[in-house]
């Protein structure tokens, strides 16, 4: 198999990854016959997983949107995966552009895909890191240099956390970030849920197996409530992630009720 200019040397191409996986499930291009292997399993048991990612994409533009109005102007894009259209540095590009985003990702693809695209692009900022080890994340002089801690920053959590066992703690892990931010900054999150939903489970099972590429915690919607801590919930709290503030009346429905996800956004 011949390696592509953005996957490299230390890639395994023959083991699925999350951040490739989800490529896939987005149409994108940067994914190899093992992730696609791997995503086609669990597209058998969720079959409208591609339309599950969009939506995921669509909460996150409309929560930047949000976030853009409340005059947040740093973004920290924990997890934030392969660039695919719509990311957050082309969301606030429109309505913020003088905003700064920083990316984190401990996919080698992800990171080496970002920083091409975002050559030249001085708002913008790629870090490699595992979003699970906040002190290292929050030292490094990549975020010293690119976001102002001493004013309000958006961490932003987009499905990812469902891949942070609760023996990392992410509640703590969540904790660390925004106690070094100061008040007025904002926490988003959207999470894989098997609430209400076997096929979801069925598809968590897949990734709790053998040759996947992480293993995965699905959770409740008190489970996503509990990781907001203290903070205080925007309108209308936590809820399946079509839900969360529609742009039309059409994006809610009997489907989103049993939509696999849960989101919300809230702030110190
Ligand atoms: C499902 S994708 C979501 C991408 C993007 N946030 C979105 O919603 O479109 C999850 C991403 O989180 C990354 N990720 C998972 N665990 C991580 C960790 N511990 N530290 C950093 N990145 C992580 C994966 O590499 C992947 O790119």
């Amino acid at each position: 198999m011949d390696r592509p200019n953005w996957a490299p040397d230390e890639v395994d191409l023959t083991h699925p990854s999350v951040a490739r996986v989800y490529d896939y499930y987005l149409g994108g291009s940067h994914n190899f016959e093992s992730d696609r292997q791997f995503a086609d399993r669990v597209l058998g048991v969720l079959p409208d997983m591609a339309a599950i990612a969009q939506q995921n994409r669509a909460f996150l533009r409309r929560s930047v949107r949000h976030l853009c109005q409340a005059g947040i102007d740093q973004f920290l894009d924990l997890g934030s995966g392969i660039p695919t259209a719509g990311n957050v540095h082309e969301i606030v590009g429109q309505l913020a552009p003088r905003s700064r985003v920083l990316y984190v990702d401990h996919d080698p693809v992800a990171v080496m895909h970002s920083r091409e695209l975002l050559a030249g692009n001085e708002q913008t900022a790629v870090l490699a890191a595992d979003l699970a080890d906040p002190e290292r994340v929050l030292a490094d002089p990549i975020l010293r240099e690119h976001l102002d801690l001493s004013r309000p920053v958006a961490v932003l959590l987009v499905s990812v956390l469902h891949f942070v066992g609760d023996e990392l703690r992410p509640a703590e892990v969540i904790r660390t970030y925004l106690d070094a931010m100061p008040r007025g900054s904002h926490l988003v999150i959207s999470h894989a849920t098997h609430e209400g939903n076997d096929e979801a489970a069925d598809a968590q099972a897949i990734y709790n197996q053998q040759r996947s590429p992480n293993a995965m915690r699905m959770r409740t919607r008190a489970e996503v409530t509990e990781l907001f801590g203290d903070l205080t919930l925007v309108d209308p709290g936590v809820v399946r992630i079509p839900m969360w503030r529609p742009d039309s009346p059409a994006g809610t429905g009997p489907a989103s009720e049993r939509y696999p996800g849960h989101a919300g956004v809230a702030f110190t």
